[in-house]
């Protein structure tokens, strides 16, 4: 039994009337090195992006056998394949001869991987298929020769790997109750309409940008914040993971009506937010962004992947217009401010960053940060 979305209408209308927020009990500060220590930067590269599962594709973005995508996170080149038997699998894009990466970084669909240097081909199970000038190169296993592969479990509509290999997980206990929460969603039976990669800027500043409203009214006012209620925020937290629910212009017409009547998916907003890097996020009914913010090779550089999916019924026009928005409200505002904060991080006006009652989610998330950085393991139930 997931979260009631009556509950969190009934709370978003408390909050609205009462022109408050869900809250930290204080406020929270946090060093400027967190931000801007290159040698941290490498310890949290490996203790979080290459040591939790993460999110790596959406379901529907590999619908058929043979379809596959090329990525590189990090320095990590992974390739997220569908095998016959209808199961994604997760392999370092890199060949086994000597080490050419196998095929260049997009999506597609393909029966084997051949790769550009000497032509060794791959199946879907990674399995070395064939070697041109076999005779010629001399004997090898070639059950000792497949592709590296990575743990890969899909679960709620998405592709779920990590990017160390030899190292396994369990999606269910990486996930706990916000796994109900995520299904919830039904991912599965979106349309994918439109992928789109975005500069941005380090990965602690983007992210902070995706989980607070405090900031909706002044910087979205023309996009986004048209529709919400700023600085309202209700906040479930599942450990890492969180669900933001922001409430929509429309919350204080529930005041009117009886609760039994409440359409509350009308009125409030929700975010979920899966630790470290993915927000998915429903703006307007029946239309929905998924962002994944992959940490670039330095403290200061993020790349987003947006993906805009919509059900079924919803007209390829107001797809259109939800697109747009969607850009300029990231592209031109969030990440426009995120790129000011980041020029001038350095240059001595703060020796920490101090994050307020009212944002209490940039507080969980930055928490978390910590506690994996103290531990070994993956789990935090
Ligand atoms: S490096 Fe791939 S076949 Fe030689
Ligand atoms: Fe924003």
């Amino acid at each position: 039994m997931g979260i009631d979305p009556l509950n969190l209408a009934e709370k978003a209308l408390s909050h609205f009337r009462e022109g408050s927020t869900d809250q930290s009990e204080s406020v929270m500060k946090m060093p400027i090195d967190a931000y801007t220590d290159p040698d941290r930067y490498k310890r949290e590269s490996n203790l979080i992006f290459r040591h939790l599962p993460m999110a790596a594709a959406l379901s529907i973005e590999l619908p058929e056998a043979g379809n596959y995508k090329a990525m590189t996170v990090l320095d990590v080149p992974i390739l997220l394949v569908r095998g016959k038997d209808g199961k994604a699998r997760a392999f370092l894009n890199v060949c086994r001869h000597r080490g050419a990466k196998l095929c260049p970084d997009g999506s597609g669909t393909s029966r084997v991987f051949s790769c550009p240097y000497h032509a060794w081909t791959y199946g879907h199970l990674g399995e070395l298929v064939g070697r041109y000038g076999a005779d010629t190169f001399g004997e090898i296993e070639s059950e000792e020769y497949g592709l590296t592969s990575l743990d890969c479990q899909e679960q709620a509509g998405l592709i779920w790997t990590l990017l160390s290999p030899g190292k396994s997980f369990d999606v269910d206990l990486w996930l706990g109750d916000f796994k109900t929460e995520l299904e919830s969603l039904q991912l599965g039976d979106w349309v994918l309409h439109e992928q789109r990669e975005l500069p941005g800027p380090g990965w602690k500043v983007a992210m902070d940008g995706y989980l607070e409203a405090y900031h909706h009214q002044i910087v979205h006012g023309r996009t986004v914040g048209k529709h919400t209620v700023g600085n309202l925020l209700v906040l479930n937290t599942f450990g890492p993971h969180q669900i933001l629910t922001f409430a929509r212009k429309s919350i204080g017409s529930l005041a009117d009506i009886p609760r039994e009547n409440w359409k509350p998916m009308d009125h409030i907003r929700l975010i979920h937010s899966c630790f470290p890097n993915l927000s998915i996020s429903g703006i307007l009914g029946g239309q929905c962004l998924v962002s994944q913010v992959f940490p670039g090779p330095t403290p200061e550089t993020t790349v987003t992947r947006q993906s805009i999916l919509a059900a079924p019924s919803v007209d390829e026009e107001s797809v259109k217009v939800f697109s747009k928005m969607t850009l300029e409200a990231v592209r031109d505002e969030d990440y426009k401010i995120g790129a000011d904060i980041q020029s001038s991080i350095h240059a001595g006006a703060n020796d920490h960053f101090v994050f307020g009652k009212n944002e209490p989610a940039v507080q969980n998330y930055h928490k978390w940060i910590s506690n994996f950085m103290e531990s070994e393991t993956y789990t935090w139930s």
